[in-house]
């Protein structure tokens, strides 16, 4: 048998992924970082491309089992699970899957601030329990069409999402580490200060060490009373118990959330609250677009291995 070239880590590969990655280079499959050191010390030589999955750590000691190791290809834009400075030191490429998922992230992010905003939970339950014939019309619900949005965060999936809700007429402010090119949208230097300007509040930054607990209780609070918190980039970004407190106890209108800390063992307190649209990680969830991550993803493996320009390099 031929020795593998590839390691395919994470048990969220779908089997026609892994099968995909298999068909093209000698692989062997583990599920995740934590397995890694199971894989036969004979075969780890051979190892040069690990096709990475998930949100596991993913360290320096896990890289160390692999002397030949050359590229980690992550399936996903957010490498924040992988120590990018850890494989740099060891002269390990880090590629990842930008822009491909773009607008179906944004759509999602578009998706939960309407379903909050317009009470779509609390429609459809009102429709299915029979409620609505019994107990006629809802209370009111929020409009967005018109209303003011803050992006924290005008990366490539920011922007996505600016674009779409400017599309809403709405009127777009923004946060992030400097002031960008826009059409006439409003930078703020503080995101307290852009949290306190407008209706909705979208969080789309990257995660890791740098933005972990950016959107903070200061943040969360100058929301008040009327402001929707969407957070579509990762769990830590949010200061989890602040958001948690400030929800519980009405000091925010409400949530739509595709990512939380510990995920997918989720904080149970969001589980009581009604007013929070919650997903499963699922931005970039649609059959088109993982298609289109995992082939971005091959293409790196396929670049590293035939010794081309990688497609799409992190480090
Ligand atoms: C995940 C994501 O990669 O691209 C990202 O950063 O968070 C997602 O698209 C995907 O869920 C696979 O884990």
């Amino acid at each position: 048998m031929t020795d593998p070239v590839l390691l395919i880590s994470g048990a969220s590969f779908k089997e026609d992924e892994r099968a995909r990655l298999a068909e093209a280079y000698p692989a062997t499959f583990v599920d995740g970082p934590d397995a890694m050191s199971g894989v036969p010390e004979g075969q780890r030589g051979a190892i040069r491309a690990v096709a990475y999955k998930g949100h596991k750590p993913f360290g320096g000691a896990e890289m160390d089992l692999f002397p030949n190791l050359g590229v980690i290809a992550n399936y996903g834009v957010g490498y924040d699970a992988i120590d990018v400075a850890a494989a740099s030191a060891r002269g390990i490429k880090v590629t990842n899957t930008p822009d491909v998922l773009s607008d179906d992230v944004a759509d999602l992010a578009v998706a939960m601030l309407l379903a909050q905003a317009r009470t779509m939970r609390l429609g459809e339950a009102h429709v299915r329990s029979g409620d609505w014939a019994k107990k006629g019309e809802l209370p009111l619900n929020r409009k967005v069409s018109g209303s003011t949005v803050g992006i924290v965060g005008l990366g490539r999936i920011g922007r996505e999402i600016a674009d779409r809700l400017a599309a809403f007429k709405m009127e777009i402010h923004y946060h992030s580490r400097s002031e960008k090119e826009t059409p006439g949208w409003t930078y703020h230097a503080d995101p307290v200060s852009l949290a306190g300007a407008v209706d909705f509040l979208v969080v789309a930054l990257v995660g890791g060490s740098a933005t972990e607990g950016y959107v903070s209780k200061e943040v969360i609070d100058a929301m008040g009373p009327r402001g929707v918190l969407v957070n579509i980039s990762r769990g830590t970004t949010v200061d989890e118990g602040a958001l948690l407190d400030a929800l519980e106890e009405g000091r925010i209108g409400g949530a739509g959330l595709d990512v939380f800390l510990n995920e997918p063992n989720l904080d149970p307190r969001f589980l009581k609250l009604e007013n929070v649209v919650l997903q499963p990680h699922q931005g970039s969830g649609s059959v088109e677009t993982r298609r289109d991550m995992a082939l971005l993803q091959l293409a790196n493996v396929r670049a590293f291995l035939e010794g081309a320009a990688l497609p799409t390099a992190v480090n």
